[in-house]
């Protein structure tokens, strides 16, 4: 009997675990924002009422692995292609291509050719009859493989928040004229510049900076409430990476190991990337042992969990900077950010989250970790868009989608173990009774006791 209900009761719990249909039916809209440089523990060391009442909701990942370097572009452009740097060509602020000797960076980077080595979800989308709309989000307003998305807007940081959200929602909405965007993406600027300009450890200037950005997420949820959006539409926020502090205390001087004739500079702090002039292994020493803070890797040996070596963009020597510290060429005092990011992306404090909600998804749901690689899949799941070649996975995200049943593996265990206690304790009471009734002076009575009885005397 024990046995029959232990398999019954893993059996209903398979029935349960498989997936329902509901992901197959018509996708609503989806509206990717990112918060610039919001820190993972932001969260929890700040007040953000809006945000929260939005996780609630929904889903919450504490902290999303992003990719190396943790820089804006790199990330961005990882969040629409579920690629690492190396495999989508944007590696850095500032770029070199040793083949076309082009230069690259972030405030002249409308050239195509940074951008062709992968596509992004609001161009993939189109080929399934969306509309796709882009609000300043990085590497948007370039014409990639002769497209846009279907609505853009060029970077300029003085529209408001509120200003570029209307806009978002009336491409979602369409009109007469024109279907609604599918697929709509939205770039916000904050919490990053107040990160760099105070560091995330000045409660006080962060915690005004964090109050903005909730505000904004409440302007969020109550236009989508008062357009008819919210429960019709889902929702993610998230971002690129976090933030460290910096001080005056921790730089690093280039010019304290090596002449400047020694190197051409691509890109500084907090990772370097830089070309030897004359005799490579000679500049690589000097920078190897030039910090204790600082780590030098030829292009070949930088470790593969980096996922930052298989693009010609990849200079021939990389600096990286211990988490803090910042690099600089002079000999200078004068450090440039109180807050930096680009570090290690296994460090906490590079890392952002993801919120996510609306009624593909699970409701006050919390997940500890994922890759933000993950998000694309993720996205092209809940579009029904067949994602292109990316180093993602949906089944790390799967358990954050309504449609499915997934099993807390430590409950379902402790479940199965307080089912099997339970049984035996019965079994143990239920003979106990039993033999107390058949033992004693009361021989007729066994005659009474029905017929799954084994004793063979009876038969
Ligand atoms: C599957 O979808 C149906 C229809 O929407 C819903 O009623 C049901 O609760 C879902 N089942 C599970 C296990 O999520
Ligand atoms: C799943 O969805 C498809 C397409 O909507 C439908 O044809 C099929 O009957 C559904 N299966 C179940 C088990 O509900
Ligand atoms: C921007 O980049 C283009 C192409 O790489 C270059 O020709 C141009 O001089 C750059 N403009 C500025 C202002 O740096
Ligand atoms: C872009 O358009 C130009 C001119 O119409 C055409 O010559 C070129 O082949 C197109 N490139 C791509 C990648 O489609
Ligand atoms: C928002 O839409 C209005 C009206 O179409 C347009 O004039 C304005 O330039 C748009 N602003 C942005 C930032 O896209
Ligand atoms: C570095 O530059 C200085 C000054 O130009 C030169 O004397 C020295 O040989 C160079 N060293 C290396 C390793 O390139
Ligand atoms: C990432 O994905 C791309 C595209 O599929 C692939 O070429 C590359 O090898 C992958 N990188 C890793 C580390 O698996
Ligand atoms: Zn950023």
């Amino acid at each position: 009997m024990l046995f029959k209900i232990l398999v019954g009761f893993l059996c209903g719990t398979a029935v349960l675990a498989t997936e329902n249909n509901t992901t197959h039916a018509a996708p609503v809209p989806l509206l990717l924002v990112s918060l610039d440089g919001f820190r993972a523990d932001y969260l929890q060391r700040f007040p953000m009422p809006n945000l929260q009442l939005l996780y609630r909701q929904g889903v919450l990942v504490e902290q999303l692995t992003n990719v190396f370097i943790t820089k804006t572009f790199p990330n961005h452009y990882s969040l629409v292609t579920g690629l690492y740097a190396e495999s989508h060509g944007i590696l850095a602020s500032n770029m070199y291509d040793p083949v076309s000797h082009k230069h690259f960076h972030v405030s002249n980077d409308t050239d195509p050719m940074w951008w062709s080595e992968a596509q992004p979800l609001w161009l993939t989308a189109l080929d399934y009859g969306y509309k796709t709309a882009t609000m300043m989000w990085p590497g948007s307003d370039v014409i990639i493989g002769n497209r846009t998305a279907t609505h853009f807007s060029p970077y300029n940081s003085h529209v408001t928040f509120q200003q570029r959200l209307a806009n978002v929602t009336n491409w979602i909405l369409g009109n007469d004229k024109e279907q609604g965007a599918m697929f709509a993406a939205l770039y916000w600027e904050e919490p990053d510049r107040s990160g760099h300009l105070y560091g995330p450890d000045n409660k006080e200037a962060m915690g005004e900076a964090l109050k903005a950005v909730d505000e904004n997420i409440g302007l969020l949820v109550s236009e989508l409430k008062q357009t008819g959006l919210w429960g019709r539409i889902n929702v993610l926020v998230t971002s690129d990476h976090g933030m460290a502090q910096c001080s005056a205390e921790r730089l690093i001087r280039l010019d304290d190991c090596l002449h400047r004739d020694n190197y051409t500079l691509v890109d500084l702090t907090p990772v370097a990337a830089l070309i030897p002039n004359h005799d490579p292994t000679a500049v690589f020493d000097l920078l190897n042992k030039c910090h204790a803070h600082m780590t030098a890797y030829l292009k070949k040996a930088i470790p593969e969990r980096l996922h930052y070596q298989n693009n010609k963009r990849i200079q021939p020597i990389i600096l990286l900077a211990d988490e803090g510290w910042t690099i600089v060429q002079g000999k200078t005092d004068k450090l440039p950010r109180l807050g930096d990011h680009g570090y290690d992306n296994s460090l906490p404090s590079m890392h952002p989250f993801l919120a996510a909600t609306g009624p593909s998804f699970r409701q006050g749901y919390q997940v500890s970790s994922l890759q933000s690689v993950d998000i694309y899949p993720l996205m092209c799941h809940l579009l029904s868009v067949q994602p292109r070649p990316n180093n993602g996975t949906l089944t790390r995200a799967r358990c954050m989608l309504a449609s499915e049943s997934c099993w807390d593996v430590p409950l379902v265990v402790s479940l199965v173990v307080g089912v099997l206690l339970a049984l035996t304790t019965i079994t143990l009471l239920f003979r106990m009774l039993r033999s107390r009734q058949t033992s004693g002076p009361r021989p007729f009575q066994r005659l009474h006791i029905d017929d799954d009885d084994d004793d063979p005397l009876l038969e």
